[in-house]
């Protein structure tokens, strides 16, 4: 078993899996245990749709079209991050992008090999497991952070598992062709996505490690 502490620090986003699959069985452990995460007066404002084998393949089809072929109509129409990117965000954005597509060979400007790299969200980075996380439109800001414990949680269950995975906003850019793949009720939208499943320990991309500010740069202790 990991410590608390070793899913912790050994969780990073891996962006190459094997193709070997996950039991049922120890998927549902991990969304099982990932439940118990708090929500305010326990709401549970999750929903989760697990895609595998033809499934995933069906959804990826669908979306991978829509990126290809009508890119335009699918630039980020929700704000994911900042209005306008400022710094330190700013330069920690470019670092961890620098550092990806440095590792990667793309260079400054390279569009179409940048394009390219990032379609692999749209396969779930080759994982066999792929994750949409859905969420009543109206539920308020409280309710999106008991749903972020929630995404955490399955990270560090994956991790108890000896699993990977990487959280990605990327599919929210495409979430009306998900809802529509879907049928997904109006009230409902798909707000990310999650690839999850064994590392591919060979892949160049998975060597990246990122870097944190020091606990006394985002800490403020008061008292002794
Ligand atoms: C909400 C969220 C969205 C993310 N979206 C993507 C994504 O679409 N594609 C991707 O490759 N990584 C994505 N990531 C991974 C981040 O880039 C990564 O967490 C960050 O660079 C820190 O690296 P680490 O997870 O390896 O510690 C996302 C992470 C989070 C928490």
């Amino acid at each position: 078993m990991l410590s608390v502490d070793e899913a912790i620090t050994t969780r990073r986003s891996v962006r190459a899996f094997k193709s070997d699959s996950v039991e049922p069985e120890m998927l549902s452990h991990i969304l099982e245990v990932a439940s118990r995460a708090p929500s305010g007066t326990n709401m549970q404002p999750w929903h989760v749709h697990v895609f595998t084998g033809d499934a995933l393949k069906s959804l990826c089809d669908s979306v991978l079209d829509a990126f290809w072929n009508l890119p335009e109509e699918h630039e980020s129409d929700r704000l994911h991050y900042l209005e306008k990117s400022r710094d330190p965000y700013l330069a920690r954005r470019r670092k961890v992008g620098w550092d990806l597509y440095g590792l990667l060979g793309i260079g400054k400007g390279e569009r179409e090999k940048t394009r390219k790299f990032h379609a692999q969200n749209y396969i779930f980075f080759g994982a066999p497991v792929g994750l949409i996380f859905t969420i009543d439109r109206d539920m308020g800001w409280m309710s999106w952070l008991d749903y972020g414990m929630f995404i955490q949680n399955i990270c560090l269950a994956a991790r108890g598992q000896g699993l990977h995975t990487c959280p990605q906003a990327a599919w929210a850019n495409y979430h009306d062709v998900v809802e529509r793949h879907l049928n997904l009720p109006e009230i409902q939208l798909v707000h990310c996505g999650m690839s999850l499943g064994y590392e591919d320990t060979d892949a160049l991309v998975n060597t990246l490690t990122t870097d944190r500010e020091p606990v006394e740069d985002f800490v403020t202790f008061h008292g002794g």
